[in-house]
Formats: C-alpha cells, structure tokens, sequence
C-alpha cells in the first residue's frame, strides 16, 4: 500500500489539487501534523478518517526525533492494510514537515511505497497574493527570515517565516529594498492581509512571509512597448 505526501495549498480548501482531492477520498487515514492542516483536511474528508500523530511543541532534536519516529511506526503500519496520506499546507517538499517523515519511514520502513501529490506553495502564490509579477528572465531567491532576520544579496527574493516584521523590515530598507508583507493569504482561517507597513502586522503570525526588491531595479519587458496606447489601439 501506499503513503501519499499530499500538499494542500496555502489554506483555502478549493486550492487544493484534484489529484490531491481524489487521494484524500479514497485513502482510509489521512494524518495530519497540525491543527490548521487538519482544518483544510475536514473539508474533503470526515473526520473519522482523520489520523492523530502526537507532536511534542520542542526544539529538542532528541525529543523530536523520537516523535517522528512513533509517527513512522503508526503511518507503516496503518499503510500495511490501507493506502494512508500524510497532508501539509502548501507543497510537501517545500519547507514542510513531511520531510520529516520521508527520511524517517526510509530510515525504518524502507519496505513503505511512498507518492508525492504537490501542492500550490505559498512560493508560488505569493506572486498573485502581492499584486507581483517575476518576469520571464529575472531571478527570484527563497529565503528565511525568522526573528527579524533581514538576508540581502539577490534582487528579488521570498522571505518564509517572518515573525518580526518590524525589525525584517528595517533591515532590508536600510539595505536598499522595497518590501511588501503578505499574512494567511489565500486562506480561510483568517483575513488576508497585504501591507507595506511592518506597523499593520507587528504582532506575531506565523504565516506571514515577505517579498523584497532591490530598489530601482530596471524591467526590461517586451510589453512594456505598449505604454502609451489609447483604448483604440494607436499610440
Ligand atoms: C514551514 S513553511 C511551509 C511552507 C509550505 N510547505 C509551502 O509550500 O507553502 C511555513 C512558512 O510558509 C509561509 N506561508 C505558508 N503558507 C502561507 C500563507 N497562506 N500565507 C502567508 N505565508 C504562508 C510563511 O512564511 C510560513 O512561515
């Protein structure tokens, strides 16, 4: 049987992939790491066919490496008899828990056949959330920015984890970026917010990530020709 790694978008339930919709129907567990995880879940699947997995709320790599190794356990035996999925918001290979649980069912259940389902990341959606386009021939860099972490080098890049918006903030303008905040977007717990101002969002919110640019970079698109025309069509 099979385990499949489902990625479930950045939250709102119709985000979810119809592969990845078919797979939560028809597996007979669907385990979930977390509580907003589960609540995207809940929309497919009734909750009976919803799978507990303890995770202990630590840091410690001992603590969380015996955890996940219980969780192995559970989700290779349960895949014995049934196929199982294993969900977690946006792609399942993108920052994500579920890698967690790939190299431990490798490490103690190799005989466990495993399948990926992507899912829309908060990397991708980002862009639409934001209002912003990454032309064909730029480049764009993913980052992490926790605790008011500010990383600076490429022109463009997506920052994950921001839990300090206010000092992230300070640093990239002090460093010569423009920078856009976006928090729960495309989700359904939650408002959706997008702001420019680290002040709107200084309380603490996980998932909240930020896109910075360097200030006055020059677009050099092919359409950019058509500045200037009239709805008619002349210029
Ligand atoms: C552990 S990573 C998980 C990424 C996820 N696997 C993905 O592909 O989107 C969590 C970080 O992703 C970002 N994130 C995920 N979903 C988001 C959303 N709907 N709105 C804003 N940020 C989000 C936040 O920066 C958050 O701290």
């Amino acid at each position: 049987m099979t385990v499949y790694g489902v990625g479930l978008g950045p939250g709102d339930a119709d985000l979810v992939t119809v592969k990845g919709k078919q797979i939560l129907e028809s597996v007979d567990v669907v385990y979930s790491p977390g509580r907003l995880s589960r609540t995207v879940a809940l929309n497919h699947v009734p909750e009976s066919r919803i799978g507990d997995l303890d995770f202990p709320m630590t840091r410690d790599p001992d603590e969380l490496r015996r955890a996940w190794k219980e969780a192995a356990a559970e989700v290779a035996e349960q895949a014995k008899s049934s196929d199982v999925a294993f969900v977690t918001l946006g792609d399942p290979n993108v920052y994500s828990t579920f890698g967690h649980l790939r190299r431990t069912l490798d490490a103690f259940h190799p005989e466990v056949e495993l399948e990926v389902v992507p899912g829309v990341s908060a990397m991708t959606a980002f862009a639409t959330a934001l209002g912003v386009e990454i032309e064909s021939g730029t480049g764009l860099s993913l980052r992490e920015a926790a605790n008011g972490a500010a990383p600076t080098g490429p022109d463009r890049m997506i920052l994950f984890k921001v839990t300090d918006a206010v000092a992230t903030h300070e640093g990239l303008t002090d460093a010569g970026y423009d920078v856009k905040f976006g928090r729960r977007l495309f989700m359904e717990q939650g408002e959706t917010l997008v702001t420019s101002d680290p002040k709107e969002i200084e309380e603490r919110d996980y998932y909240t990530l930020a896109y910075a640019e360097r200030e006055g970079l020059e677009r050099d698109v092919a359409t950019a020709e058509f500045d200037g025309v009239d709805s008619e069509g002349s210029a």
